[in-house]
């Protein structure tokens, strides 16, 4: 069952629905699930923490502080979470979610998840078909979320009419569901991919070094692209701000490029797929001075080595993995681009011009060429998450043949 060993995080808020949280805690329980339950401070009206406890195994949390002091993490709840489902979900707590009037634990949870939302919202029925409940459930499907549609029936009030919560067993299946079609969409299931990613930093002296503007954000793109298609990811990075929670990531922190090379082997023999999205600094100082460089002269000369070529190594040392390299070029883009693919012993390689707006270092942005040696595949400007979905895409199509 593909439910069994996922993390569901629950946010009930204040509405009479909540009592049927309880049977739907112990469906994903018994189903083998993680069920962690927050609530809104109104939930504690219709329902207690004992009995939501009772059933989840786990405490449950309304408050970012404990009684005994403790800090409730709303960060760690969201990234903990495989998805997260607000259920009963009020007029009141939608409207907080879409305009982020993070006023309590439930919204700071779920203004930090990164996870797939699902909401049922639960109201009366002139309140579920008001023109602000309308807007605000569009602006929840707008970012993304999973709206499972309140049902028809009597309601709290005495009206008969669309509002209530829809049942535990509909709430329980749309979950399984979306588990299972994300099990069926994972095209990289049982393979290892590893990613170069960010800079290299090579050391001067023990303040200065030589480094460049990568940000990481292509890698670690592509890293988390190849995890949601169900892959072991090792993504080895230099250094850089971007953060990944993952748990198919094993993230491997290096600075120098021989740093770098060190650790892409101790991992080659095992993987299928090496993608070398990192800007690796082509030379290092010859010397690291022990001490910081003094500004005596008006004029430094340094000398520099050449490092080695980490993805010209894998190439070279090439059994069974498929190797995409990038290229970064500033000109003759798309003959360097062939050149390094035949140079470096390639499967493919992506190109990358800085003479496009918008593309290269540091943008959320990536416009990219692909190559093979029979094929070539141009792509618009895009943010850097769907460039990895192109580059993924292709290096399927290639694996496929
Ligand atoms: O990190 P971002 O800010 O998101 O920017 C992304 C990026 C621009 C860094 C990325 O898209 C990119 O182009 N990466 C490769 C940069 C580069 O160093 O290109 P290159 O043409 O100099 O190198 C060719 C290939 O050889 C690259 O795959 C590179 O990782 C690899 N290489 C280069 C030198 C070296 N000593 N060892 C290597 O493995």
């Amino acid at each position: 069952m593909s439910i069994s060993g996922k993390k569901i995080l629950i946010a009930i808020s204040g509405g009479i629905a909540a009592y049927k949280i309880h049977f739907l805690i112990r469906d994903f329980v018994k189903k083998g699930a993680e069920v962690q339950v927050i609530m809104t401070p109104d939930a504690e009206q219709f329902v207690t923490k004992l009995s939501i406890s009772t059933l989840s195994k786990k405490p449950v949390y309304t408050d970012f502080y404990s009684d005994n002091g403790t800090w409730n993490s709303h960060v760690e709840l969201a990234l903990w979470a495989d998805v997260m489902l607000v259920a009963p979900c009020t007029a009141n707590t939608l409207s907080k979610m879409v305009h982020g009037m993070c006023d309590n634990l439930v919204i700071a949870t779920y203004m930090s998840a990164k996870c797939p939302v699902f909401i049922a919202p639960a109201m009366d029925l002139d309140m579920y078909v008001h023109p602000s409940t309308r807007k605000n459930l569009e602006m929840a499907e707008s970012f993304g979320h999973v709206v499972i549609p309140a049902e028809s029936g009597e309601l709290a009030s005495g009206l008969i009419g669309q509002g209530r919560m829809a049942e535990p067993e509909t709430i329980s299946n749309t979950i399984e569901n979306f588990f299972n079609s994300q099990q069926e969409a994972q095209t990289l299931r049982g393979k290892v991919v590893l990613i170069t990613a960010g800079p290299t930093y090579e050391a001067l002296d023990p303040v200065r070094f030589i480094g460049n503007h990568s940000s990481g954000k292509m890698g670690f793109s592509l890293a988390e692209e190849a995890s949601k298609r169900g892959a072991k990811v090792i993504l080895i990075s230099g250094p850089t701000a971007q953060t990944i929670n993952d748990k198919n990531v094993e993230l491997h922190k290096i600075t120098s490029a021989k740093e770098m090379l060190a650790k892409v082997f101790e991992f080659y023999d095992t993987i299928d797929i090496g993608i070398a999205s990192a800007a690796v600094a082509d030379y290092a100082p010859k010397e690291v001075a022990k001490e910081k460089i003094k500004k005596n002269d008006e004029n430094l000369t340094l000398e520099l080595v050449k490092n080695p070529d980490i993805l010209k190594t894998m190439g070279e040392k090439k059994t069974h993995q498929f190797l995409v390299g990038f290229a970064l070029e500033t000109q003759n883009e798309e003959e360097n681009a062939k050149g390094k693919l035949e140079k470096k012993n390639l499967d493919m390689i992506v190109l990358n011009s800085l003479r496009d707006e918008g593309a290269g270092f540091k943008n959320d942005t990536n416009k990219i060429k692909i190559f093979t040696r029979t094929e070539k595949k141009e792509f618009d400007l895009k943010s850097k998450d769907e460039v990895a979905k192109d580059i993924l895409n292709f290096v399927e199509s290639q694996l496929l043949k």
